[in-house]
C-alpha cells in the first residue's frame, strides 16, 4: 500500500526522502513523487513507475531545501497516472499533501469545491483534500487542516507542506499509521518506521484522531479537536542492517532463511523445559480467566489466516479449547456470535490490516477480550488489542510473508501450550513438548539445508500453469499457505485441499500437466496419505511429496521427494512449510517473477 515519508531539518531533503521512499518500496505502489521547498517555491516531481525512474526523471537535480515530502501510491481512486500521483497540490500552488487512505465522502467534498469554481487535475480523492484545507485557509494551516479533517470521512494518514510556513510539516492519522521520527535537529515523519530508521530509533505513535506539528527541533501533538497530547517516544527495537538484503537475492529468500530464527525469537524466554511449561507475558489473564475461556476465535487474513488454522489445530489437540478461524473480513460484517466466555486472537504481521483492525473493534464492541499475535511493535492492532504477543520476527520486507508465519504459528503454540498445561496437559506432556521445542529451530535449520534440492525441482515444476496442494490435518493450512505463497509471487494457479477431498471433485482435473504437491509426513495420516497419493497417481498425475526422512519408500510412489527432519507429529507444520516457501520461490525466480514486489500485491493492506 502507499508509503509516506517527510523531513524537516538540516540537511539536503532530498536524498533522505528518495531512499526513506526506497525502504517502503516493499510495500507495494505504483507511481512515485517528492515534494520539497526550494527556494521557498513549492516544488514538486512526480512519475508512474518506479522510484528508479522517478530518480532519473530528477537527473542531476539536486535540491537544497532541508524540508519536504515523498510518496509511493497505490491506485485506489484512479489508475496509476502522473496525475493522480502524490503529493497532490492545492489550486494556489502553494500547499501540497500527501495521503495513505481514502477519503469516502470525496465526491460530496468536490462537488461542494467545484461549486466554488475550483478545478480538478485528478481523479483522486487527495486533491480534493488538499483543497479543501486549502479553502479553509486563512493562514493558521494547523487549524485549516483541523478544520478539514472533521468534515471528511474516512481513512487518512497525511503530511501537508506550505509555501507559507517553511520550516513546518503537519501530519494527521486516522486509520493509516503515521511515526514520528525524531533526532537531533531534525524530524521525520513516515507510515512505517523502516522508512526512517536509519536516521533515528527514538519514535512516537500517533494515535487514530491526532495532528503533528513538526518542525526541526522540536514537535506537538493535538487531537484533531485541538487536546495537547503528551507522549513518551519509544526505541525501535532493530537495527536497519535487518532490514538489507544481506547478500541474498532477495529480501524473501533472506526471511526463508530467518524462519529458525524467528521461532528462537518468538519462543526466547517464554517456555520452561524442567517444568514442561510455557509463559507468555502479555496476554493480561489470570489462571483463572484462563480456565474459563469456553471458546477461542482467530481472525486474520491471508498468511495470518493460515498461521491461525495451524493454530485452530494447537488449540484444539494442545489445550482442548473449541477454536474457529474466521477470515476478518467476514467476521467484521458477520455479526458474530461471542459470550463472555470466548477469546479472540488477532493475527496480523503489519498490525495495521484494515479488515483485521476493524473485525477486532467488532468483537471489543460486543464486549469481548482480543489479544494480538503482531510482529510489528507499536502497530495499531497491537496498541488496539487488550494483550497479546508479540512475535519479534524483526522486519519482514518481502511482500510474502514468510518467517512471520513460523512466529505465528510458535505463537499459537505456546499459548496452546500455556492453556493446556492449565487445563488437561500432564507434566510429562509437557516437558516432552517443551524439550521438542528447544530443538525444533535446528530441526527447521536441517530442512532448509535442501535448498539446493529444492532449487532443482523448481526448475521442471516451473513449466506447469496449474498445482494442487495437499494436506491433513495441521499440514492443510500447510498446503493452503503453500498454495498462495506459489500463485502470489509465481502467478501460477494452485489451490489447496484436505487430502482425502480430492476424490470428491477435484480429483477430475488431474492429469499429467496438473501436479499436486502432498504432505505427507510420518504422522498418524502417513499411510492414508500413501492410498491418496496412488489415487492420483491412478491418473496420470504428477506427485512432489514432502515427506520425513528416512521415508525413501515415497521414492516409489513420488516423481520427486523433499524432505524434512522427524518431530512430534502435531508439530510438523512448523518443518514442512519450509521446501514449500522455498519451492514457491524458486519457481518464481525461475520464470522471473519481481519475488519481493510482486504484480498487484502490496505488503501492508491498509484499506478495504
Ligand atoms: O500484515 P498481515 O499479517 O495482517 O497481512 C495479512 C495478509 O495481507 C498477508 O498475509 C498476505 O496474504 C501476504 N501477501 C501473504 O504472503
Amino acid at each position: 500500500m502507499c508509503g509516506i515519508i517527510g523531513y524537516v531539518g538540516k540537511r539536503p531533503a532530498q536524498n533522505i526522502l528518495l531512499d526513506g521512499l526506497k525502504r517502503l518500496e516493499y510495500r507495494g505502489y505504483d507511481s512515485a513523487g517528492i515534494a520539497v521547498l526550494e527556494h521557498g517555491k513549492l516544488t514538486v516531481e512526480k512519475n508512474v513507475g518506479r522510484i528508479l525512474e522517478l530518480e532519473a526523471k530528477l537527473g542531476s537535480t539536486q535540491w537544497a531545501s532541508t524540508i519536504g515530502m515523498a510518496h509511493t501510491r497505490w491506485a485506489t481512486h484512479g489508475k496509476p497516472s502522473t496525475a493522480n500521483a502524490h503529493p497532490h497540490v492545492d489550486h494556489t500552488g502553494k500547499l501540497a499533501l500527501i495521503h495513505n487512505g481514502i477519503i469516502e465522502n470525496y465526491r460530496e467534498l468536490r462537488k461542494e469545491l467545484e461549486k466554488k469554481g475550483i478545478a480538478f487535475q485528478s481523479q483522486t480523492d487527495t486533491e480534493v483534500l488538499v483543497n479543501l484545507i486549502s479553502d479553509l485557509y486563512t493562514g493558521d494551516l494547523r487549524t485549516a487542516v483541523q478544520e478539514a479533517l472533521k468534515l471528511v470521512r474516512g481513512t487518512y494518514g497525511i503530511v501537508v507542506l506550505h509555501e507559507d510556513h517553511p520550516g513546518m510539516l503537519i501530519t494527521a492519522r486516522n486509520g493509516s499509521p503515521i511515526v514520528l521520527g525524531l533526532g537531533d535537529g531534525e524530524n521525520f515523519v513516515a507510515s512505517d518506521v523502516t522508512a526512517m530508521v536509519a536516521h533515528t530509533k527514538n519514535v512516537v505513535y500517533l494515535e487514530d484522531g491526532e495532528i503533528a506539528e513538526l518542525h526541526a527541533g522540536t514537535h506537538e501533538i493535538r487531537t484533531i479537536g485541538n487536546e495537547t497530547v503528551t507522549r513518551e517516544a519509544s526505541e525501535v527495537a532493530w537495527s536497519i542492517k535487518q532490514a538489507e538484503r544481506q547478500g541474498y537475492e532477495h529480501f524473501m529468500l533472506k526471511e526463508i532463511f530467518e524462519e529458525p530464527e524467528a521461532m528462537r525469537n518468538a519462543m526466547r524466554g517464554r517456555v520452561i523445559p524442567s517444568e514442561g511449561l510455557a509463559k507468555l507475558g502479555g496476554l493480561n489473564l489470570t489462571e483463572d480467566e484462563m480456565r474459563d475461556v469456553r471458546r477461542i476465535v482467530i481472525i486474520a487474513c491471508g498468511t495470518a489466516y493460515y498461521a491461525g488454522t495451524v493454530g485452530e489445530y494447537f488449540l484444539e489437540h494442545y489445550a482442548r479449547i473449541p477454536t474457529e478461524v474466521e477470515f476478518a473480513s467476514e467476521f467484521r460484517y458477520n455479526n458474530p456470535v461471542l459470550d463472555e466466555h470466548t477469546l479472540v486472537f488477532a493475527v496480523s504481521q503489519s498490525g495495521e490490516t484494515a479488515d483485521t483492525l476493524a473485525a477486532l473493534r467488532e468483537a471489543q464492541r460486543k464486549g469481548v477480550r482480543v489479544l494480538g499475535i503482531i510482529n510489528v511493535v507499536g502497530s495499531t492492532i497491537a496498541r488496539e488489542s487488550n494483550g497479546g504477543v508479540y512475535i519479534h520476527s524483526g522486519p519482514e520486507i518481502g511482500v510474502a510473508s514468510t518467517k512471520a508465519f513460523i512466529g505465528q504459528i510458535t505463537a499459537f503454540l505456546l499459548i496452546a501450550f500455556q492453556f493446556g498445561r492449565l487445563r488437561t496437559m500432564s507434566q510429562q506432556e509437557g516437558i516432552e513438548l517443551a524439550n521438542e521445542l528447544i530443538v525444533l529451530p535446528e530441526k527447521i535449520e536441517r530442512a532448509l539445508a535442501y535448498a539446493n534440492r529444492v532449487k532443482e525441482i523448481a526448475k521442471h515444476y516451473a513449466s506447469y500453469k496449474n498445482f494442487f496442494y495437499l494436506g491433513r490435518g495441521a499440514n492443510y493450512p500447510i498446503a493452503l499457505e503453500g498454495a498462495l505463497k506459489l500463485k502470489e509471487i509465481s502467478y501460477l494457479h494452485s489451490e489447496a485441499y484436505p487430502t482425502a477431498e480430492m476424490k470428491h471433485g477435484p480429483i477430475a482435473m488431474i492429469d499429467e500437466n496438473f501436479p499436486t504437491v502432498v504432505i505427507v509426513p510420518n504422522d498418524l495420516y502417513y499411510e492414508k496419505n500413501i492410498s491418496n497419493i496412488e489415487e492420483i497417481r491412478a491418473r496420470s498425475g504428477k506427485i512432489l511429496a514432502v515427506t520425513t526422512e528416512g521415508h525413501t519408500i515415497l521414492e516409489e510412489y513420488a516423481d520427486d521427494v523433499l524432505y524434512v527432519p522427524e518431530t512430534l507429529h502435531p508439530l510438523y507444520p512448523f518443518l514442512t512449510i519450509v521446501p514449500l516457501h522455498l519451492l514457491a520461490y524458486e519457481v518464481a525466480v525461475d520464470l522471473q517473477r519481481d519475488v519481493d514486489k510482486p504484480r498487484n500485491l502490496a505488503k501492508s493492506v491498509t484499506v478495504e
